[in-house]
């Protein structure tokens, strides 16, 4: 509060209300303030003409100048589209094992493939490709059916046991259940165990090694190191795609599991197909 003693001698009328004292000045609204007020008025109705604006049952009113923010989309993907098409064109007949010689179409492809893979893979696979219980992590070094570029391709582009595709990837791991006896089963799970170093039962595992090589060495190989011409995975490398203990392992052996990918080439273009192989490729495990 100010204590200039004129202070007081000018002071504009009161609208009459008073609070514990307290009473309000009938100041005029600065002129400036009013005409900007009346100018938004102006504005907000020319504005609800122009633009579309007022709610209806379906839809809004559209406005005189037909602005729409959905065209406006769809034409700026159509300019995109338009851009990457002659690239598309190149990557859906490209040599993908060179490719990285042609860094910009490489690169492309790259980030291409992973906006592919958020869309449509993530949801198995996982965001960062790690996968999950009968999903495989496509990060690390370990491939079911190859990891060669153009193996990826192809389980890409055909998909896995995937009955519609007759260039899918198949193979069936035999149910024993019927086949072995309990003692046989239990037996060869800690024979598979001790290919990774994970035995608890020195007994079953030597009863084990005659069942395996019997029942199981023919997609598993011997040695146990699988065969990617069967998708039959590596057993010594104690990366499971459905768990390595005992039970799970026991599971595998009594019913199979037959995982199934679909087949991706009649959903994307061939140019997606080979971005989003080249970005799997080089997350890390490619060949
Ligand atoms: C519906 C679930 C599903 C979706 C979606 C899916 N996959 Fe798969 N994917 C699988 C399964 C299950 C396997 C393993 C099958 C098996 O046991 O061999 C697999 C295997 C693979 C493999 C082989 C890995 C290896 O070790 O050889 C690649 C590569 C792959 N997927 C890439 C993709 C890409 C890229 C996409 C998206 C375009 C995708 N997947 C979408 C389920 C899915
Ligand atoms: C006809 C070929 C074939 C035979 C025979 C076979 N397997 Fe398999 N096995 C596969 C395939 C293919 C898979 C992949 C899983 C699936 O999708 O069915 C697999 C998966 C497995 C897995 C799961 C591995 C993981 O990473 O989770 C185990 C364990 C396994 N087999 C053990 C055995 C044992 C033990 C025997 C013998 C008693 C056997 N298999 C016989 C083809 C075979």
């Amino acid at each position: 509060m100010s204590n200039k003693p004129d202070d007081h001698q000018k002071e504009p009328p009161t609208t009459g209300h008073s609070w514990d004292g307290i009473e309000e000045y009938d100041n005029p609204m600065p002129r400036w303030w009013l005409w900007t007020f009346y100018a938004t008025i102006v504005w907000a109705i020319l504005y609800t003409i122009a633009y579309p604006a007022w709610p209806l049952i379906k839809g809004a009113t559209p406005g005189l100048l037909g602005y729409s923010t959905r065209a406006e989309v769809a034409q700026e993907i159509a300019l995109f589209e338009a851009a990457n098409a002659e690239l598309d064109t190149q990557l859906a007949s490209a040599d993908l094992t060179t490719l990285p010689e042609n860094e910009e179409l490489y690169s492309y492809a790259v980030s291409g493939g992973a906006a592919v893979f958020r869309t449509w893979c993530a949801q198995c696979h996982g965001s960062g490709a790690a996968g999950a219980v009968g999903y495989p992590n496509l990060l690390d070094n370990a491939w079911l059916w190859g990891g060669s570029i153009e193996d990826i391709r192809h389980t890409i582009a055909h998909g896995i046991r995937n009955e519609n595709d007759p260039d899918a990837r198949w193979s069936e791991m035999t149910a024993f259940d019927e086949i072995l006896s309990d003692e046989e089963i239990a037996s060869v799970v800690q024979y598979v165990m001790s290919l990774s170093g994970t035995e608890t039962d020195a007994t079953l595992v030597a009863a084990g090694e005659p069942v395996y090589l019997d029942n199981c060495a023919a997609c598993h190989m011997e040695d146990g190191t699988g065969d990617i011409y069967g998708g039959a995975p590596n057993l010594t490398d104690a990366i499971w795609l459905y768990g390595g203990d005992a039970a799970s392992i026991e599971e595998t052996v009594r019913y199979s599991r037959f995982g199934v990918m679909p087949s991706w080439i009649d959903r994307l273009s061939e140019a997606d197909v080979a971005a989003v192989a080249t970005y799997v490729h080089q997350l890390g495990g490619g060949e």
